[in-house]
């Protein structure tokens, strides 16, 4: 017989990684039907104005050009609901790099000189893409599920202003943009009325839905297939443009037409981190109890669609505090159209939070791991709701371990190997447990195989390996003997791979179809199954919503070490440590890449990551990763991850938490103040450039 308790949480290793590194799992950019033909989108030169006049000839006489689709001939569609997928509908250029025609070729090369030969005029308007905490057009937004909006316990300012030891900071985070390895692509194809894409998306089921609502046709007449994905960090979340346009070519042009956008496209149409401005305000008794927490948090979004970077949210269920107010305001401005980037919100306001936590230790004389210890709770503060598990604790107790945190002289600057500083810094982590309604098939054959279908998307996570376990889990037989069949939008409808939700909510429906599968077949005992096997499906709709009386969230501890060269200002990571409390690990292997991987980004944020919104041009400076950098081999050093293993009966019947994103909240505000400890300097503006530091 298996052993079906390894088979839950063991280090299997992923299925399709020969695939992957023999160059046979194929990319949406990498299926080219017969006729294909190639398109190369027009971005809009100027930040804000509308379209005068598109002239197009030049274009249509070089060889190979098809067609040039604007706004003038493209077809009608049906609104959607997000509108930057609104793509040439209309004359308004909301911002630079919007698109403004589509060029479609015989090959990629002919797309894009035609792409250069487009003559476009405007009308510019003067623009305003500058984001300031106190913008006179800034608003406090409507508050979504409690993320966002205003929330308020007591007389914060009150309370602040009487509380013996204060602190009063401001933080700024740069926009950050997502830069997956994949960038966006799309292959459309049209035949008979039905449509076919391969689409480099978080969740093809939603891709499916939106394009039929926009394209006005019913969701069984569309496949959307994403069947290896090379990344996404949020910004395959929901449909981009490029799906829509290459649909939308591929019907004009009855051919199929694949569009693959270039990087340096990907800031203004696919999303991006909004700047966040953070004022917070700390106040406690001298033995360190926080009395008064307030978090204002400013920033922006487009004018063609509301999107709000909810950085306080995480400060509303991190410490206890009699007073507390957590403000988010936002601003449309003339700027591509934020939205979700790697724990959105989280990221940047636990970098906030999380340094003003140390700012405020070192104003006690506290020690910022027993700060956080004298400030932990048992019931999220925002709601009083018990949480369901909370070792936040334990992950900085076992961090603090690990790490050889007792050893550490507190003075900042107390520390000098030759021109180099070297200091030490904690932060902790939190992340909400995110869970969404899916469905799944799980089917036995005679020959003693199980398969499982579930539209899951893997977007480098190992989604299909940790799938099989849990079905081998339910079902009681060998991982082997599983497969699992994900990534079309026609297997049973599944929830998109992000907010920490994929493997929670896709396993929940493969736990339950497989159980129901388990029942089925040992009912029919010593019986020869029918060739086309035995099935059970399960939907998890009213489970997956149900309201819970606990609050729910993974949390953790991030500690690290920097090397501050004085001479060069250059800060380099010497050691990151991470701790986790993220209910039961599912897949040991899988899940230490996905904690390694986000605290690399983490890195990444604090030391060299971040974007400039050039406020003459109206556009981010940096647009390829020649001046956007990413962290290298080179730059991440000895990195752990850990986990405590939780047993919370409050989650789903894996019992798992989510684990994709907690590994960049506070990771950046760590390295920060280690910095601090390193050098005496605080730095108040991501990333820490030598600029900076010097
Ligand atoms: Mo993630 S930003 O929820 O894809």
């Amino acid at each position: 017989m298996p052993d079906t308790v390894s088979a839950l949480g063991a280090p299997a290793e992923r299925r399709e990684g020969p695939q992957k590194v023999t160059g046979t799992a194929r990319y949406a950019a990498e299926h080219t039907p017969e006729g294909c033909a190639y398109a190369w989108p027009v971005p809009a030169t100027v930040a804000r104005g509308t379209v005068t006049a598109v002239d197009a000839a030049a274009a249509l006489a070089l060889p190979g050009v098809v067609d040039v689709l604007t706004h003038l001939n493209a077809p009608r569609l049906e609104k959607p609901d997000d509108g930057t997928l609104a793509v040439l509908q209309d004359a308004r250029v909301p911002h630079r790099g919007w698109y403004v025609a589509l060029v479609v070729a015989d090959s990629l090369e002919a797309a894009r000189a035609g792409a250069a030969a487009v003559q476009v005029t405007y009308a510019e308007e003067p623009h305003d893409v500058t984001l300031k905490a106190d913008h006179p057009e800034a608003y406090v937004p409507e508050d979504e599920d409690g993320t966002s909006g205003e929330h308020v316990r007591g007389d914060a300012e009150a309370a602040f202003a009487s509380a013996p030891s204060r602190v009063d900071v401001a933080y700024r985070v740069p926009p950050l943009h997502n830069h997956p390895m994949e960038p966006h692509a799309a292959t459309a194809h049209w035949q008979d009325g039905r449509l076919t894409v391969h689409d480099s998306s978080q969740g093809a089921t939603t891709v499916r839905d939106v394009l039929a609502g926009m394209f006005s046709l019913p969701k069984e007449q569309i496949t959307v297939v994403s069947e290896h994905v090379g990344g996404g960090f949020g910004s395959k979340g929901t449909p981009r443009p490029h799906v829509v346009l290459a649909s939308m070519a591929a019907r004009v042009t009855g051919r199929p037409v694949k569009l693959s956008l270039p990087r340096r496209q990907l800031a203004a149409v696919v999303g991006h981190r909004s700047p966040t401005v953070h004022r917070v305000r700390l106040g406690a008794e001298r033995d360190g109890r926080l009395t008064s927490v307030i978090h204002e948090v400013s920033a922006h979004t487009s004018r063609v669609k509301e999107f709000v970077e909810t950085a306080a949210a995480a400060t509303r269920v991190m410490y206890p505090s009699p007073h507390a107010r957590t403000t988010h305001r936002v601003v449309a401005l003339d700027v591509p159209s934020p939205s979700w980037m790697r724990a959105p919100g989280e990221a940047p306001g636990m970098y906030a939070l999380e340094s003003a936590m140390d700012e405020l230790a070192l104003t006690l004389g506290i020690d910022p791991v027993e700060l956080r210890l004298r400030n932990d709770t048992q019931r999220e503060p925002d709601s009083s709701k018990p949480f369901s598990s909370r070792h936040l604790a334990e992950c900085l107790r076992e961090g603090a371990r690990r790490f050889g945190w007792s050893e550490r002289d507190p003075r900042p600057r107390s520390r000098a190997e030759g021109p180099v500083l070297v200091g030490s810094g904690v932060a902790a982590a939190t992340y909400p447990v995110v869970v969404a309604p899916s469905r799944a098939s799980a089917h036995a054959y005679p020959d003693g195989t199980f398969v499982v279908r579930v539209n899951a998307t893997d977007i480098g996570t190992g989604a299909r390996t940790v799938l099989a376990q849990v079905a081998a889990d339910a079902l009681g037989v060998p991982l082997e003997s599983v497969r699992t069949d994900i990534g079309s939008s026609d297997l049973p409808a599944a929830s998109l791979a992000g907010g920490s939700s994929g493997t929670a909510s896709w396993g929940w429906a493969v736990h339950e179809a497989c159980t129901r599968l388990a029942a089925r077949l040992a009912g029919q005992q010593g019986q020869q199954l029918p060739p086309e096997g035995v099935g059970a499906t399960a939907d998890t709709a009213g489970e997956a919503d149900a309201d819970s009386d606990y609050s729910r969230h993974s949390f953790g501890a991030h500690f690290a070490e920097v090397g501050v060269d004085t001479v060069s200002g250059e800060v380099r990571v010497r050691r990151l440590l991470g701790v986790y409390a993220a209910g039961h690990i599912l897949n040991s292997r899988t899940a230490r890449s996905q904690f390694i991987g986000a605290m690399t980004m983490g890195l990444g944020m604090a030391l060299t990551e971040g974007s400039t919104m050039d406020a003459a041009f109206g556009d981010f400076a940096e647009a390829d990763l020649a001046a956007y950098h990413v962290p290298a081999n080179a730059d991440v050093p000895a990195i752990e991850a850990h986990w405590i293993d939780e047993d919370d009966p409050h989650l789903n019947p894996m019992g798992s938490k989510g684990i994709g994103e907690i590994g960049i909240v506070g990771t950046a505000a760590a390295i920060g103040n280690a910095v601090h400890h390193a050098t005496g300097l605080r730095l108040r503006e991501l990333p820490l450039t030598p600029d900076r530091v010097l």
